[in-house]
């Protein structure tokens, strides 16, 4: 079983699944009737699917839930949300609903600047290169006209372009760092159709200036590509009440819950082992909005990450302390998104999650992605600090085994009660559900 093959790029879909089931599956039809089976009925919105990617065999759903009550700027915000982590989007809402009671969200987009580099090797005398390069540097962006034209009469394109000299970690490498600002896109287009074209530039115009006579290719282009680094495409988002009205448990005060809150994040601060598991949960919310949105979460989780370790060490994202009686916890991360272009005009589930966020531009949806990821750090330190966060998760637990073991509303309504008082486990789940459905045949 498991073959390889040539050619299967051009296999009609029908036939690339006749493949694959016959070539890796025990039960060639059971494997397809569960891929047709998440085929959409609907056959133009099959295609538009298919066309997203290359050889599309199916369609992987994932869930799309809502996050209401969020207060953002003084805004009300139902929040979508992409993930297939059960209780991620309950407590995204338990959040919402806490700082809904104590003024909500505030946030700022601080910068928007996103950068990409042409890659070369130069081994001749850096000042010749420079003076090329200063020779050059209208030119480069002359001829990247046709490219930058929309995006100019929009006021945005490109900001600056560096010459930086690498040579100290590398034998002849440097670089065209370029600075662009590309309003409500992403821009990975835009920035690597304008690097490619300076690198064209800039290795065309090196071969006939005279400052490199003595060398034959004085440049060589390694690589024109867009960094998902973008340190100065920066959000924050804050939340902050009195300190006495932190705690919802009478039996603990706020500043109780304020200091073990904060040293929390202080453990975050320090200890990567902890930092990396308290950004992943920052991440569960940040990438469902994100997914939902139709940008793309692995440009946004390379980058929040790099800023981590910006220092050198990897730590919290966020960040929380008392002052003069008021709690503050906020955080600032880059985050690089687009509400025009890519998947956004064209998946219908992102054109409708964009709607329900009010058809934000760029700038306003930084801050509602930001505002998810600091909605979930808040709510599982809350969890983690107080109670643990297995009580929540067990609950979604018990619900996906009866959903596996296809329980019906009165089985789940019964066994939701009787574990109320017992603890779950998944042999515990199945005993129950068993002895419940023997007691009702009898
Ligand atoms: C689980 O997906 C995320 C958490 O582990 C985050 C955290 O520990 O802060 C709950």
């Amino acid at each position: 079983m498991g073959k390889s093959i040539s050619g299967f790029s051009k296999l009609s879909k029908s036939k690339k699944i006749d493949w694959i089931v016959n070539s890796y599956f025990s039960n060639a039809e059971d494997a397809k009737r569960i891929l047709k089976q998440y085929w959409n009925d609907d056959l133009k919105l099959q295609q538009l699917h298919d066309e997203f990617i290359e050889n599309t065999i199916s369609n992987y759903y994932l869930p799309l839930g809502v996050a209401p009550n969020f207060l953002i700027n003084d805004r009300h915000y139902t929040i979508p949300m992409a993930i297939e982590e059960s209780s991620v989007v309950a407590a995204a809402s338990k959040a919402a609903k806490f700082w809904l009671d104590r003024g909500g969200f505030k946030t700022k987009v601080i910068s928007t600047t996103k950068i990409g580099q042409v890659h070369f090797m130069y081994y001749g005398d850096f000042e010749i290169l420079n003076a090329f390069f200063q020779n050059v540097k209208s030119k480069l962006i002359k001829d990247t006209q046709g490219i930058t034209k929309n995006m100019e009469a929009r006021g945005g394109g490109i900001i600056d372009i560096e010459l930086r000299n690498k040579t100290q970690d590398i034998k002849g490498y440097h670089q065209l760092h370029a600075s662009f600002e590309t309003l409500d896109a992403m821009g990975a287009n835009f920035i690597n159709s304008c690097l490619e074209q300076f690198a064209k530039t800039f290795k065309a115009e090196a071969e006939h200036y005279d400052g490199f006579s003595s060398l034959d290719h004085p440049i060589e282009i390694v690589m024109s590509i867009l960094s998902n680094y973008v340190p100065d495409c920066l959000v924050r988002a804050e939340v902050s009440c009195p300190v006495e009205i932190l705690s919802e448990d009478p039996s603990v005060s706020g500043i109780d819950f304020a200091d073990t809150f904060i040293q929390a994040v202080r453990i975050a601060e320090v200890e990567p082992y902890r930092a990396v598991t308290h950004n992943k949960g920052i991440m569960n919310g940040i990438d469902a909005v994100v997914l939902a949105t139709g940008n793309d979460f692995r440009a946004v989780e390379a980058g929040v990450h790099a800023y981590a370790s910006k220092d050198g060490q990897y730590r919290s994202l966020t960040h929380a302390k008392v002052e003069n009686g008021i709690f503050t916890f906020w955080m600032e991360i880059p985050l690089a998104l687009g509400t025009v272009g890519g998947l956004t005009g064209l998946h219908p589930l992102v054109k409708l999650s964009l709607e329900l966020l009010h058809k934000p531009n760029a700038k306003e949806l930084m801050q509602v992605v930001a505002v998810a990821g600091l909605a979930q750090n808040f709510a599982a330190l809350r969890s983690l600090t107080t109670t643990g966060i297995q009580q929540g998760h067990m609950k979604m637990h018990l619900m996906n085994i009866l959903n596996q073991f296809k329980a019906n509303d009165s089985e789940k309504m019964a066994l939701t009660t009787h574990f109320k008082n017992h603890t779950v486990t998944h042999s515990a789940v199945v005993e129950a559900l068993q002895n419940l459905r023997l007691t009702i045949e009898k």
